[in-house]
């Protein structure tokens, strides 16, 4: 397995009284979205401003691209951020704020402002200041500052916090740009799954400080209810029929006996039908419909239930 961009392990934080982060793992591989989901004061950004040096860890360890992390740290380089919501000087223009950062930052490249604003959508708005921004802009201001000196990581915390539907539908969009134009490996919070559910590729859900689970989709999307599942008297030959005659390509007989299909658009009638037709006994047939949503919230539930 490659070496993980970021990899957390036994992480905690405590204030007076707050377990605010308590034993968390995380693990993002080149190249994922890694969607940090957790509610109001679930311990996002407190995880966040460990794993940028900004704040020192009661234990456990941060270690970004293999290197563990003490502050002041050179491979911090290759990380940009942009926690809560980011400050600028508000006399100044985006564009000068941003001239600030670069020399700040050492980056000799001054191509690299166009780009930034380009990418981020703000070149036309450029020369107006900061302080007439709207809150989506300041957003994507603060991610094209985060992205000025090309780095390989670039950790989000809630950048569709107080963003209409428009701008959330935007900013997903520029993450996904960001992600495959400039394989840039992406870690964003939310506390919204639906917001990261169509983007992240791997999802950590934390909950009053603890980790309650870390899944790829892929893993999640077994996990939860969201498939059609079948009872018959010939796994292996529905299996085949499905996949041959359907097209279905997510199959699986899983351990509670029940034969599921995850393919999303898939109709139970024409598997119903067509199974028949072939002979096959099919007892029972369920389609089921739970979202990713109501997954977390179960999840979170259960978890609120232990603490
Ligand atoms: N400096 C601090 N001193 C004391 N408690 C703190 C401090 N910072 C955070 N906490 C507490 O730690 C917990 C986690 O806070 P954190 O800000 O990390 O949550 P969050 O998941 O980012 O929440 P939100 O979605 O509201 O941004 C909260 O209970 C918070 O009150
Ligand atoms: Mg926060």
């Amino acid at each position: 397995m490659a070496q993980p961009i970021l990899h957390v392990q036994g992480l905690c934080k405590h204030y007076k009284g707050v377990k605010a982060v308590d034993g968390v793992d995380m693990r993002l591989n080149p190249g994922d979205i890694y969607g940090f989901l957790g509610q109001n004061g679930a311990g996002k950004t407190t995880t966040i401003r460990m794993m940028m040096g900004l704040i020192r860890p009661s234990s456990g360890s941060v270690k970004l691209f293999g290197e563990e992390i003490n502050g002041g740290d050179t491979v911090l380089r290759k990380v940009g951020s942009v926690i809560e919501y980011p400050g600028f000087y508000p006399n100044l223009t985006a564009i000068e704020n941003l001239e600030i950062h670069r020399r700040l930052m050492g980056v000799k490249d001054k191509g690299a402002l166009e780009d930034s604003l380009r990418t981020t959508g703000l070149w036309d708005a450029r020369n107006r200041k900061a302080s007439n921004f709207s809150l989506g802009m300041k957003q994507r201001l603060g991610i094209a500052r985060a992205i000025l000196h090309r780095p390989e990581l670039l950790i989000l915390d809630e950048p569709t916090n107080g963003l209409d539907p428009m701008g959330i539908k935007e900013m997903r969009q520029l993450i996904q740009e960001l992600a495959q134009k400039r394989n840039i490996t992406i870690l964003v919070s939310s506390h919204i799954l639906s917001e990261v559910e169509q983007l992240a590729t791997k999802v950590g859900i934390i909950h009053r400080g603890v980790m309650l689970e870390e899944a790829t989709m892929q893993e999640l999307k077994h996990k939860n209810r969201q498939y059609i599942g079948l009872q018959v008297d010939d796994f292996a030959k529905s299996q085949d029929l499905l996949r041959d005659e359907l097209g279905v390509r997510d199959c699986r007989l899983e351990d509670d006996g029940w034969l599921r299909v995850y393919d999303e658009g898939k109709q139970p009638s024409e598997m119903n039908r067509l199974l028949v037709r072939e002979g096959i006994e099919v007892s029972s047939l369920v389609a089921m419909k739970d979202s990713l949503e109501d997954y977390f919230v179960r999840l979170v539930e259960g978890g609120a239930a232990h603490a």
